[in-house]
């Protein structure tokens, strides 16, 4: 029988002898026996203010208050939605600590048909005293133990069976398969188990028995199995309440009340653990001296107040306790105690729920007190089952209470009016005891008169729901692993990024000698960057981007930019190249116009963002076109003369183009204005690409050994000779083959921002035919190209908002999703975006060990202008290339710049560089 200890009464030889005279007077002993049921009377006021006290610790609780801690723990089971009724399969459950001293094993069989049952097989196990007080390892061996010799009694494979744990202890969740135990309570004190995970203590007990291959998927509690396994008719219960040697319930609150979570939409099962409830203001009065002894001489003195006022574990103690301080008292079997009277826990729930049996008549309660060793009288018999009567009443009279304070808040959390709720009830002393139920539900109708409550019997004591969990656990694991294996390949590890570096720094050391490589590594004719003697007023365009703009650049001391942002509307960037160049032309002369410059013409520098091979300053043959841009008659051109021959259709307009430069060198000379050791360019936006300063001597084909050339590496086509084949995902394949540049541009499709929502939509397709995603609804929406935008994944991302943000994207993408479909959006975004940025590292470390050996140093410092939307939205992009460029280039201390002012100022400065050598070679 489960320990509660047993001082506080007259102990020993001298407490069992009978008393020979001196028994009280009847009057007195009414007294006696008034003064102690009288303590078991609870009031409706003080009911009321226990159901007043326990929701204020309730709501305290679900604010996360940390101090004064509340007297409840509301803990998330992470079960968000009650049972669907599709649920199926055969599963394994283990139940530990809902009923004392024994383990149940039962093998459920879910139809996935709403109302068709198998009825579950099982089998009970009574644990050992000393397995209950010994070592956690032991519990754990001793359940495993019992499960296989369950299984072994049954027509199963020893392969692939799925779990269900229910373990009825008060835990902190953190999955549906992770739980940590809080505290033991009920009897059960093991070692080395609370502050541990109980499903891994579980998942290696049963490898230690390797018996059978058993995956533990799901750790419930028991009142949520309870809940989980009742329906009424089409309303699935939302409360699950449970009095068995222990009590507890758990509801379906609002996950947006529920501060730990963050999550604002559903609703998530919470434990309320309401057996530790204590609120000297509110049960202090109800408290009686057998409680404090009871408290005292229990294994947890001080704590579990609430419960063991309620338990089924502590009922028959505390009838024991008040029978024997009426019997030391002489008002009860003439005074004379048996041991076991005295001896603790020796009144179970069953001696108390028979002996309170209206149907078990005086008779079987005789033959009760005789197996005790006492010897009644009828006036025993009768005073016995008043003080059962009081001590269950009292019972049933809290615990409807604490229900009531539960169904206000629902009532509260819901806005209603009247709240319509099923309460799915377990628990020996719900099932067994003659009238705790009917005074439970008499009670909560008169403390919550606006709530019409149903009490649903659970049927197996929620070994059904405890299946229902697993088999929802199960599904999602399935699909965990599903989402694993689809992700796995974007998870790139430190050899793979290394062979990244070095397959790149070949492919530039190839592109530098002029021979076939997927990167051009295109001279720029920029040879310095700026040395802050540059000075005058120029004219900049930057095309390439997200935006075109026209900008006019005043250099002084300092730099001063007025720019206007024009847009190249899609018609126009894939219309004729006579046609863009003449909208860039008419965008000028608006720009000239509103800033007064008409008619001046000034030095203009050209951003045009797109691979060129430039034969000079100011003459870019393009090579091909990139990022969605397609404009007919264009590739193979000089640019500038493209540019010159649409100023000269445009008469009356003078301007003297003067450099074409690359978003990259602009960036590079732009951050350079402000750190001398800005060598490298890096864009991550709609394209990505990076440009830094080579020794002269290593660029084949321009002339000349010493010094330095800025090269533009365009490394968006790295990978286009199959080198990046290995990294290359099924994603990929269907972004490249959609695109209008199908085969090129590999490295870019791979990382930049034109791509990666649509290798996030790919994904999400791929997933949802699985049924991993949105229930395997696919909607039209999410099947429109460029309809899951790049920005959405620095949104979802972004770590304030997560769910709340990937929810409201969703949503407006018309899909209907569960908040596990929304982590596992935000999972998809990461790995993608993670990816890219080290892919990105990957690149920018090649460049900086590719410096650091050109100019023979240990160590290296080097600065890097970065710009691009991807770059500079994304929460974690930039930190993420940092970290891997660290990785691959521990020599090289790189900073990394972010441009304020965008590469149209860069492409001024060339061109005021340009000038000035232009004007110190005139002098
Ligand atoms: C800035 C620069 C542009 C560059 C762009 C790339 O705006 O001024 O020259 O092309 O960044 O980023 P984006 O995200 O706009 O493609
Ligand atoms: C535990 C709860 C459990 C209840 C009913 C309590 O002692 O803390 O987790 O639900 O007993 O078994
Ligand atoms: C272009 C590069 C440009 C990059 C960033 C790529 O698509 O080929 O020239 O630097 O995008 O805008």
């Amino acid at each position: 029988m489960d320990s509660i200890g047993s001082e506080g009464l007259q102990q020993g030889e001298e407490a069992l002898s009978c008393p020979e005279e001196g028994l009280p007077q009847p009057s007195d002993s009414s007294e006696l026996v008034q003064d102690c049921l009288q303590q078991f009377k609870v009031t409706v006021a003080q009911l009321q203010q226990i159901q007043a006290s326990l929701l204020r610790s309730m709501e305290q609780a679900l604010r996360g208050q940390a101090s004064p801690v509340p007297a409840v723990r509301m803990l998330p089971t992470y079960v968000g939605s009650t049972p669907h009724g599709t649920e199926q399969g055969d599963f394994v459950v283990l139940e530990l600590g809902a009923t004392g001293a024994s383990l149940r094993v039962l093998w459920v069989t879910l139809t996935g048909i709403g109302g068709h049952r198998v009825e579950p097989r099982s089998q009970e196990f009574v644990i050992p005293q000393d397995v209950m007080l010994g070592a956690g390892q032991q519990l754990f061996d001793f359940a495993a133990r019992c499960l296989s010799e369950f299984l072994d009694a049954q027509p199963v494979s020893k392969q692939g069976l799925q779990l269900g744990f229910s373990f009825s202890f008060p835990c902190h969740q953190t999955g549906l398969d992770r739980s940590t135990l809080i505290s033991w309570t009920k009897g059960f004190r093991c070692s080395g188990v609370e502050g541990e995970d109980v499903v891994q203590l579980l998942r290696d007990a049963i490898q230690r028995q390797g018996a059978y291959n058993i995956d533990v998927v799901a750790v419930v509690n028991d009142t949520v199995g309870t809940m989980m396994g009742c329906e009424l008719g089409a309303r699935p219960c939302e409360v699950g309440l449970v009095v068995d040697t222990g009590t507890n319930v758990c509801y379906m609150e609002e996950a947006r009340d529920v501060a730990v979570l963050d999550e604002d939409r559903g609703r998530v099962c919470v434990s309320v653990e309401w057996g530790s409830f204590s609120d000297d203001g509110a049960l202090g009065p109800v408290l009686t001296t057998f409680d404090h002894t009871l408290d005292h001489e229990s294994l947890n003195p001080g704590a579990q107040r609430f419960e063991k006022m309620i338990g089924g574990l502590y009922l028959g103690e505390l009838v024991r306790l008040v029978l024997a301080h009426l019997t030391q008292r002489g008002v009860l079997f003439r005074g004379c105690p048996s041991p076991a009277l005295l001896s603790q826990g020796s009144i179970l729930l069953e001696h108390v729920a028979e002996m309170e049996d209206p149907s078990a008549g005086a008779a079987r309660v005789h033959a009760i007190l005789q197996d005790l060793g006492l010897s009644p009288e009828a006036s025993d018999v009768e005073l016995v089952q008043r003080v059962c009567a009081a001590v269950c009443t009292r019972a049933a009279q809290l615990c409807a209470a604490a229900l009531a304070a539960v169904l206000s808040r629902l009532q509260h959390s819901r806005e209603q009016q009247t709240l319509q709720v099923a309460v799915a009830t377990g628990g020996r002393v719900c099932e067994r005891h003659p009238r705790f139920c009917s005074i439970l539900q008499g009670t909560v109708m008169l403390l919550a008169p606006e709530c019409n409550v149903s009490f649903i019997p659970s049927v197996d004591g929620g070994g059904q729901g405890v299946a229902m969990v697993t088999a929802v656990a199960a599904r999602l694991a399935a699909h965990r692993r599903l989402l694993e294996e689809t992700l796995a390949p974007f998870r790139l590890n430190h050899d793979q990024l290394a062979a990244v570096q070095a397959q790149m720094r070949k492919a530039m050391a190839k592109g530098l000698r002029g021979e076939s490589s997927s990167l051009r590594m295109l001279p720029t004719y920029v040879r310095a960057t700026p040395d802050g003697s540059e000075r005058g007023d120029f004219l900049a365009l930057d095309l390439g981007g997200t935006n075109f703009r026209v900008l006019l650049v005043r250099v002084t001391t300092s730099v001063q930019i007025t720019s206007q942002i024009y847009s190249i509307p899609e018609s126009v960037a894939q219309g004729s190249g006579q046609q863009l160049f003449d909208h860039i032309v008419d965008c000028i002369v608006d720009f000239q116009q509103k800033q007064g410059l008409s008619g001046q013409s000034l030095p203009l520098g050209f951003t045009f963002s797109f691979p060129c091979r430039q034969l000079g300053l100011d003459q870019g043959i393009l090579l091909n076109w990139t990022k969605g841009f397609n404009a007919s008659d264009c590739e193979g051109q000089d640019v500038v003369s493209l540019l010159r021959e649409a100023i000269k259709r445009r008469q009356a307009v003078e301007l003297n183009v003067v450099a074409i430069v690359n978003d990259t060198v602009g960036t590079m000379m732009s951050c350079g204005y402000e750190d001398p050791r800005c060598e490298i360019g890096l864009i991550v936006g709609t394209g990505t690409n990076a440009c830094y300063m080579e020794e002269l001597r290593n660029v084949a084909g321009v002339p000349g050994d010493s010094g330095h050339m800025c090269i533009n590496m365009e490394w968006g086509a790295f990978g286009d000779d199959g080198s990046l084949d290995t990294l290359s995902t099924c994603f990929d394949a269907s972004v490249d083959q959609a695109s209008i540049n199908p085969g090129k541009q590999r490295f870019e499709k791979m990382i930049s921002g034109m791509y990666l929502g649509e290798i996030v939509r790919h994904i999400l397709l791929h997933l949802t035919s699985l049924g991993v995603l949105f229930r395997g609804q696919q909607t039209q929406r999410l099947q429109t190209r460029d309809i899951f935008k790049t920005k959405f994944l620095s949104e979802i991302e972004s770590d304030s908002l997560a769910l709340r943000q990937v929810r409201a994207i969703l949503e407006d993408l018309g899909l209907p999703l569960t908040s596990d479909d929304a982590l596992m959006v935000l999972e998809v975004c990461q790995a993608v975006s993670q990816r890219a940025a080290q892919l990105c590292g990957a690149g920018v470390a090649a460049v900086v060990e590719k410096i650091r050996e050109n100019r023979g140093l240990e160590e290296l410092a080097v600065s890097v202008g970065v710009d691009g939307t991807l770059y500079k939205l994304h929460p974690h992009f930039s930190s993420l290339v940092a970290a891997t460029v660290r990785e691959l280039a521990p020599c090289c201390a790189v900073t990394f710049l972010q441009s304020e002012d965008g590469s149209g100022k860069g492409a001024a400065l060339v061109t005021a560089v340009a000038c000035r050598l232009a004007q110190s070679t005139r002098v």
